[in-house]
């Protein structure tokens, strides 16, 4: 067993009558980065914000690697990083500054809170705006900031609130290679709306809304609960023709044809990808596009979160 946990038990936290959490328990352990999904208002900024110390429980409790947030939140807090939702605050400060601020309040002092603010900068390539005020900088370089206090402790576990939201796609790049090398020997909780980010970076995924635990799944246990799952996509010529043919095959539960494109959905445990390339050789489609489908992460989102079929 290693030392390194995150444990939830029956956290909530309610708002008045609101209940934003509603006794979610799980728990995690070293390498593992679990992405946490749910629609806006779901809980997820108030879960991590529970989890870091920042706002007491309503009921149930939390230990990171043994330490009570609550009980012994500077324990807890002393070995997590965390990423608050937005931008880092102290806008008016400049960045060393602000990092060397960071640093003595982590508990390093004169020359070290230096040498730890210098190493963050380097890390975050932050180092051609180290006096401009936080404020005056772009979005992305505020995230790196953000970040930068993070991880200026080399916490062992992190806790990220949407790090790439609003980046453009080459910082969000940036961000998640950044995240990606620092995962083998941590815990981080990422929180996302981008689906294909819990792919790139996370080997575990939580869904919630309204506050409750709906899924605890891989990326790719995920992608699996699709019904698009194993399906096959064509782009062809006459559609409804090939469409009615498809439909006879013994391994084809469905057909769709949408948007011009046609997918043929395979009865349980049916491989179509083999059946379907001879079918389109033997009657010579004119076939422009042809793929098999891992599955779509968004529709399993709403399927999810709404009870919604597609
Ligand atoms: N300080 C507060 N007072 C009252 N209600 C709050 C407070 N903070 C959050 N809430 C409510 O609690 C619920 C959960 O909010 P939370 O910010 O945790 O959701 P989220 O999953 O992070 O959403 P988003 O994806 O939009 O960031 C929402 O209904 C929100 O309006
Ligand atoms: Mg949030």
């Amino acid at each position: 067993m290693s030392d390194l946990s995150i444990e939830a038990r029956s956290l909530s936290k309610h708002y008045g009558q609101l209940i934003a959490v509603d006794q979610l328990s799980f728990e995690v352990g070293a390498g593992e980065v679990l992405g946490f999904l749910g629609p806006n208002g779901a809980g997820k900024s108030t879960t991590m914000k529970m989890l870091t110390g920042f706002l007491p429980p309503t009921a149930g409790s939390a230990l990171v690697n043994g330490h009570d947030i609550v009980e012994n939140s500077l324990a807890a807090r002393r070995c997590m990083g965390y990423l608050p939702e937005g931008a880092p605050a102290y806008g008016e400060m400049p960045v060393r500054a602000f990092l060397e601020f960071v640093a003595r309040s982590r508990g390093f002092d004169g020359k070290s809170a230096v040498r730890e603010a210098d190493a963050a900068i380097d890390r975050l390539n932050l180092s051609s705006v180290p006096e401009q005020p936080i404020e005056t900088l772009s979005k992305g370089f505020k995230r790196r900031v953000g970040l930068a206090q993070a991880i200026l402790h080399d916490p062992r576990v992190l806790i990220l609130d949407e790090p790439t939201d609003g980046l453009d796609p080459n910082q969000k790049h940036e961000v998640r290679d950044l995240i990606r090398d620092m995962s083998s020997d941590k815990i981080i909780i990422i929180s996302t709306h981008i689906l294909e980010e819990v792919h790139a970076l996370c080997n575990r995924a939580m869904i919630i809304a309204d506050g409750r635990l709906l899924v605890d799944d891989t990326p790719d246990g995920l992608i699996a609960r699709s019904r698009y799952h194993e399906a096959v996509t064509l782009v062809v010529e006459h559609p409804e023709q090939v469409a009615s043919a498809l439909s006879e095959l013994p391994q084809a539960r469905k057909v769709e044809l949408r948007e011009g494109e046609l997918t043929v959905f395979p009865r349980e445990g049916a491989k179509l990808l083999e059946v379907i390339t001879d079918a389109v050789r033997e009657n010579a489609w004119a076939v422009s596009e042809l793929r098999l489908e891992a599955g779509r992460l968004d529709e399993v989102f709403r399927q999810v979160t709404q009870g919604e079929m597609s």
